[in-house]
């Protein structure tokens, strides 16, 4: 059932050209120009007129609705709230019929993300779920929604789940800007274009990647910490990285916008710290250059995922892993690919249970 492979995680990390494929079909209709989702559509009204959105989530779905946020706001120009699930229920949120409620949920059963739900909903909001789990709780009690349909998940870590939710926001933010006419007809093109794309360039990086950041992993199997490091879309791209290496590895992992650094965590640089740097040619290029040598004059081990061709962060990096340029938006799709990576190997060499990691389910289901 694992397909050959050693481990689910393995398995679902090499599925996603499919799994984006499979979140895309019969939504992203590139010939026509059109993106149909019943879900959104049948309630455009509602989109249309929100005061803001809300996007409610725990763990990896929470990193997803970062990016979501960033989707939206700057493709449908309609503010944008993320909040951890757990802390939004207990805070007496203000909340109304004008805000609509996006909950993410790989399985739709995780208790806080419920609660949360619930309690937007007797507020009055319209609540929408984008899950993976048909039919899970929290897709039956919402008013729509999108599933992802990246296929069931096994291994704790999510992985596929999480580039489809990715995926999924990102149809929701071109067909909300479309519609709304905050993002015009030939961008709007060109994007979904671009976006079409998207499984070939993950099937580029996990074969250019794989075997390279088996040998990196091979050097940070002692390692006791990690700094992970991006900007704009791909800072929550750099939470991620973080949280997949403590969940699966537990060598502790920090993800921070790479502008954090001087606020704070640079007084943790010396040449014991690794830090892995998501510096893609689209999306704050320069002031990513200038991060990375402010680390190596403290002589931090930098692990750089740059683009083909890249030479000035190149240039600086201990380790480099090149992936295809695409727009900034997608980028976070492309770039997580190769730090899943990455920490799988680091656990694997350390003979942890990446499937099943200590202390964790699935399914969070109690609080
Ligand atoms: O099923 P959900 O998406 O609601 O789960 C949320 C988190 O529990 C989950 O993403 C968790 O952080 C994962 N183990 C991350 O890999």
């Amino acid at each position: 059932e694992k397909g050959g492979y050693e481990h689910f995680m393995l398995k679902e990390i090499f599925e996603q050209p499919k799994s984006v494929h499979d979140t895309m079909r019969g939504r992203l209709l590139v010939d026509e120009g059109v993106i149909k989702m019943a879900g959104i559509w049948d309630y455009i009204e509602k989109f249309k007129n929100a005061n803001r959105i809300i996007i409610i989530a725990c763990g990896t779905s929470w990193h997803a609705g970062l990016i979501g946020e960033y989707l939206i706001e700057e493709y449908a120009r309609i503010p944008v709230e993320v909040e951890y699930a757990s802390e939004f229920r207990y805070r007496n949120p203000i909340i109304t019929d004008k805000d609509v409620v996006i909950a993410i949920s790989q399985s739709g059963e995780t208790a806080d993300t419920m609660a949360a739900l619930k309690l937007a909903k007797e507020k009055g909001a319209f609540i929408y779920g984008i899950c993976n789990v048909v039919d899970s709780s929290i897709a039956r009690i919402t008013d729509a929604g999108s599933y992802t349909h990246a296929g069931p998940e096994i291994g704790v870590a999510s992985t596929k789940a999480f580039t489809a939710q990715l995926t999924i926001l990102t149809l929701i933010a071109f067909k909300l800007g479309k519609h709304n006419g905050n993002l015009g007809n030939a961008e709007f093109m060109s994007l979904i274009a671009e976006l079409d794309a998207i499984p070939r360039k993950i099937e580029d990086v996990l074969a250019t990647t794989h075997e390279l950041v088996q040998n990196i992993a091979k050097d940070f199997v002692s390692a006791t910490n990690f700094l992970y490091l991006g900007r704009g879309y791909n800072y929550p791209a750099a939470l991620e990285g973080a949280l997949k290496l403590k969940e699966i590895s537990y060598i502790h992992a920090e993800g921070y916008p790479a502008a954090e650094m001087k606020h704070g965590p640079i007084a943790l640089i010396d040449e014991n710290m690794p830090i892995v740097i998501i510096a893609p040619k689209k999306g704050h290029y320069d002031k990513i250059v200038s991060n990375v040598q402010e680390i190596k004059a403290r002589k931090g081990k930098v692990i750089a995922v740059v683009n083909k061709g890249d030479t000035q962060v190149s240039a600086m990096a201990d380790y480099v892993i090149e992936i295809p340029e695409t727009s900034e938006c997608f980028s976070p799709i492309v770039a997580s690919v190769p730090l899943q990576l990455l920490a799988y190997y680091i656990a694997v060499y350390r003979g942890a249970n990446v499937d099943q990691p200590r202390n964790l389910a699935k399914s969070v289901t109690v609080e």
